[in-house]
């Protein structure tokens, strides 16, 4: 009798220390089934830090005592999904949070609000995610009890995961340090006043990601390239640069060329990174706090490319055509770009800047190839010009000190090929 109560003490004893892992709800389509009659909704905290990196914790006891590993003075992010008509764990899930927690030591909370987000009807999803929204407000003013502030929170919400973000954001008048939006959903919120979706003021930073301006094709995947881009500046070392612009026109046709305004930062970069130009961009623009930046990716992991920006001081006026560029690697390798340049009547000012996209870096440029080719209507084969400077910079890697080249003749239909130098100091 003794013996078979002592064996019972130590069962209890370990099942304590060794609580069960919690598990994001596993579902299917079926249940989205299930959801037309019977419909559920149920949000549950999964809790992540380095401590426990594979085995998701609660956030607060049952006696409502907080989690041992959550430290209230470290950073959290908040992980929110969107619609899932499929059911099942969202593939990215394990990926980002390995990719966080290798970038930053904080607290990482996974919002699993599953059930609720699994139905065919749209609408009972986008009306669930109200209601995550109280939930997890309530919640998070436990956490404040805690000792927690609102500024050291990061929301991250995928499509309707966004909108729940701004919702918990207005309850708490946008004192969130931030939240990162990646590819909001759009139907039932675009065109819709700000207090019904996410806005620029619902936290101290706001920054979104639309990767897919076509919000009816919800389930295809090329709405979830938001979450695979902002994976991918955490985890490339080729930095996302964004060009603030006006419109997407004037971004392709290379009016929008400028990281000059940045100083030494370059161009705001997208993804976790973007927090950095947070002030700079409050600072800039005075009048509207809003930033609409624009950039090309490719199609496939890491989707980063290469920027540079070509500048010409003319001591002639070059007449309407189009200026081309070429690199040449140390190891004799010709990388062709991708040129941002308007070719009516943007020669005629004296400084011309070209934005060239490269899918390949060229980190030791052994040479420049530049030509100059006129619009058909005004060709002259014999016409030259001078060239007071070109500077060659990467803006992808600000930090690389840019190249320059003096004083030379750049002659109609003709390319030539520089070999760079460093540039004069006063002109860096
Ligand atoms: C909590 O985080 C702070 C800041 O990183 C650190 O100084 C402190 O030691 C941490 N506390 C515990 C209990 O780990
Ligand atoms: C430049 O002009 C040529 C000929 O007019 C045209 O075919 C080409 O598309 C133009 N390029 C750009 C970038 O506007
Ligand atoms: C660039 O040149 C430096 C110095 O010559 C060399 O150490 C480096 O490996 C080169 N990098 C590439 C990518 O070619």
């Amino acid at each position: 009798m003794r013996v078979y109560i002592f064996l019972c003490l130590m069962c209890w004893a370990r099942s304590e220390s060794k609580r069960p892992c919690l598990k994001f709800s596993d579902l299917s389509i079926k249940d989205s089934f299930r959801d037309l009659f019977n419909p559920k909704m149920q949000m549950f905290l999964l809790m992540y830090t380095r401590t426990n990196l594979n085995c998701a914790e609660p956030l607060l006891e049952q006696d409502d005592s907080l989690n041992v590993n959550f430290n209230t003075s470290k950073k959290t992010v908040w992980l929110i999904h969107g619609y899932r008509p499929m059911g099942s764990v969202p593939s990215w899930l394990q990926k980002l949070l390995r990719v966080l927690l290798n970038q930053d030591d904080m607290n990482i909370v996974v919002v699993d609000w599953n059930r609720g987000a699994t139905t065919f009807i749209y609408d009972r999803a986008v009306n669930n995610a109200r209601k995550v929204a109280v939930s997890l407000s309530e919640c998070i003013q436990r956490l404040l009890k805690h000792g927690a502030s609102l500024d050291n929170f990061h929301f991250i919400g995928m499509s309707l995961g966004a909108h729940i973000s701004g919702y918990v954001g207005k309850r708490f008048q946008g004192q969130l340090g931030r939240i990162t939006g990646l590819d909001p959903a759009g139907p039932k919120f675009s065109g819709k006043p700000s207090n019904g979706r996410l806005d620029y003021t619902d936290a101290k930073f706001v920054d979104v990601i639309h990767s897919d301006t076509d919000g009816i094709k919800f389930i295809k995947c090329d709405h979830q390239r938001a979450v695979h881009l902002f994976l991918a500046a955490l985890e490339t070392n080729c930095n996302f640069i964004s060009f603030p612009c006006h419109s997407y026109k004037d971004y392709k046709t290379g009016s929008c060329v400028d990281c000059g305004d940045f100083e030494k930062k370059s161009c705001p970069r997208l993804g976790y990174q973007a927090e950095l130009w947070k002030d700079v961009l409050k600072e800039r623009k005075k009048r509207s706090l809003r930033t609409t930046v624009f950039l090309d990716t490719t199609g496939t992991n890491p989707f980063c490319t290469y920027y540079f920006v070509l500048s010409i001081v003319l001591d002639d006026t070059l007449k309407d055509g189009i200026i081309t560029l070429r690199l040449l690697s140390q190891l004799g390798k010709v990388e062709e770009p991708k040129l941002y340049a308007n070719n009516k009547s943007l020669y005629k000012v004296q400084e011309v800047k070209i934005l060239a996209q490269f899918l390949n870096d060229v980190v030791n440029i052994s040479s420049i190839g530049l030509a100059y080719y006129q619009s058909s209507n005004h060709q002259c084969s014999t016409c030259q010009y001078r060239i007071q400077r070109l500077m060659l910079k990467s803006l992808t890697y600000p930090e690389r000190p840019p190249l320059c080249r003096y004083d030379f003749v750049l002659k109609e239909n003709k390319e030539v090929f520089l070999n760079p130098c460093t540039c004069k100091p006063e002109e860096i």
